[in-house]
């Protein structure tokens, strides 16, 4: 990892925890769990979303994977991270030079047009630190954004939703089960493969999803 990278992120962990949702940048491990799908045998050009770059630790790895003519766009919603990766890639002349397109957005994936032109999703939000309703219509918004026979994966901290079961306040632990729902929900109905990752802070299962054609996200109405 990165020095400046590592500090930025910690900092901003401290400052707001719910947005950020980490304690540092991913490892390049789960960066190649997240990535494996994007193999050599994958169908190029590719066109890659990455939602919640931080400070570019997966951002690199995705990039590491694209080959001449592929496109990233990364959304990132806050303006230090996305200056931060953007200043990291344009030292980087070599993906240029090879022909990928990385272009880095300072906007909530929240505020991205829903068309379908992605072929991979690459998800690094902290859903648990979110609410059931965003947790669904972020999954919405990935449904939209996938062509036809695209794939998304995603992450999560093991053992973090436990501990946040342990919180006192009754309103925090009923969110964290109703997120808990909302994501087994719809990993139950869309996630055809999983992958448990020990080398990163902390461990954590990767998911890879497809949406069937024309599928409906479960809903709920217990949401918190
Ligand atoms: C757990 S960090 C992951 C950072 C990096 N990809 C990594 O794995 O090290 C989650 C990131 O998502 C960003 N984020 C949170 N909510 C977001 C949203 N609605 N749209 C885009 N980015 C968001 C946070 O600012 C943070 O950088």
């Amino acid at each position: 990892m990165n020095l400046i990278s590592g500090r930025v992120f910690l900092q901003h962990a401290a400052r707001d925890f719910r947005r950020t949702g980490a304690i540092a940048p991913s490892s390049r491990t789960l960066g190649y769990a997240m990535t494996s799908e994007l193999g050599p045998h994958s169908l190029h050009p590719l066109r890659v979303l990455e939602v919640g770059g931080g400070t570019g630790s997966i951002t690199e790895v995705i990039a590491r994977r694209l080959a001449a003519g592929d496109r990233l766009d990364v959304y990132e919603i806050d303006r230090t991270f996305a200056a931060l990766i953007r200043r990291r890639f344009r030292a980087k002349r070599r993906y240029q030079e090879a022909g990928v397109t990385i272009r880095i957005y300072n906007k909530p994936i929240e505020s991205i047009e829903r068309l379908p032109r992605y072929d991979f999703i690459v998800s690094c939000l902290p859903f648990t630190n979110f609410n059931a309703n965003q947790v669904r219509e972020i999954f919405e918004i990935y449904r939209d954004l996938l062509k036809p026979g695209g794939a998304c994966s995603f992450y999560e901290y093991i053992l973090v939703r436990r501990a946040a079961g342990l919180v006192r306040s009754t309103l925090e632990r009923e969110r964290v089960k109703s997120v808990a729902r909302t994501v087994r929900q719809f990993t139950g109905r869309y996630c055809y493969k999983h992958n448990v990752v020990l080398r990163n802070l902390p461990p954590a299962i990767v998911y890879y999803v497809r949406f069937a054609d024309g599928a409906v996200l479960p809903g709920s109405d217990d949401d918190v």
